[in-house]
């Protein structure tokens, strides 16, 4: 491989995301596949400290272009600090969210538009894309359930509501209609039929 595969999880809050990515890291790693698992916003120093400041309630006055700005800044700290550097090594690299997050929360649901999204994440990434992204789809009522089996505590984008989710949801599915990149999932299911249509597509790649 001259560069890396780079892997991309997406959906809405509860989606079942951590269970299939860390399923796809034992099975990759198994494989003897080099492999970095990180998520965003996050997985790196300054980028811990931008999430903090982006999913706690005491933000809750952030304005929409702070909030996608903050979400750009940590992308661009992983992609320079992170991500690049673990593809160009060859790497397998597992993203917990990435610029499609960013489409659907800030450009869909927040109604900032997907102009401005794409010219940042451009920014952000320096024009680096996934070369495969699993958009688990799951209804808002049935996210809201697991949240709560959980038993979590809601964070700042949690607390926007069950409509919020909604419209995240309508603007994954769009992307997803648009981008043969983005691969949608019916995550209804339970986690090893999730994981084999995501092991049977991942092996097509390898
Ligand atoms: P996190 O606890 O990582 O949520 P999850 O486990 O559901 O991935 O919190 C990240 C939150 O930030 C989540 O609600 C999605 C949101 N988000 C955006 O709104 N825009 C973005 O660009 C990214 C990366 C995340």
């Amino acid at each position: 491989m001259s560069r890396g595969l780079f892997i991309t999880f997406e959906g809405i809050d509860g989606c079942g995301k951590s269970t299939q990515l860390n399923m796809l890291k034992d099975y990759l790693e198994n494989k003897g596949c080099e492999l970095l698992l990180i998520r965003e916003p996050g997985g790196t120093d300054i980028g811990e400290k931008i999430r903090e400041v982006l999913l706690s309630k005491k933000s809750m006055g952030m304005c929409s272009i702070t909030e996608l700005l903050l979400f750009e800044a940590a992308r661009a700290q992983i992609t320079t600090e992170k991500i690049k550097p673990a593809l160009a090594e060859g790497k397998v690299v597992i993203c917990d969210r990435f610029f499609d997050s960013t489409f659907a929360y800030q450009g869909y649901a927040r109604g900032l538009g997907s102009d401005m999204v794409k010219s940042l994440n451009e920014i952000a990434t320096e024009g680096l894309s996934p070369d495969m992204t699993f958009f688990l789809d799951i209804t808002v009522d049935e996210a809201l359930k697991r949240r709560t089996g959980r038993g979590d505590a809601e964070d700042r984008m949690e607390a926007q509501g069950l409509s919020f989710q909604e419209k995240v949801r309508e603007g994954y599915i769009e992307a997803s209609d648009r981008e043969d990149r983005i691969i949608r999932i019916d995550a209804s299911g339970t986690p090893d039929e999730i994981f084999a249509e995501i092991k049977r597509r991942v092996d097509e790649k390898l």
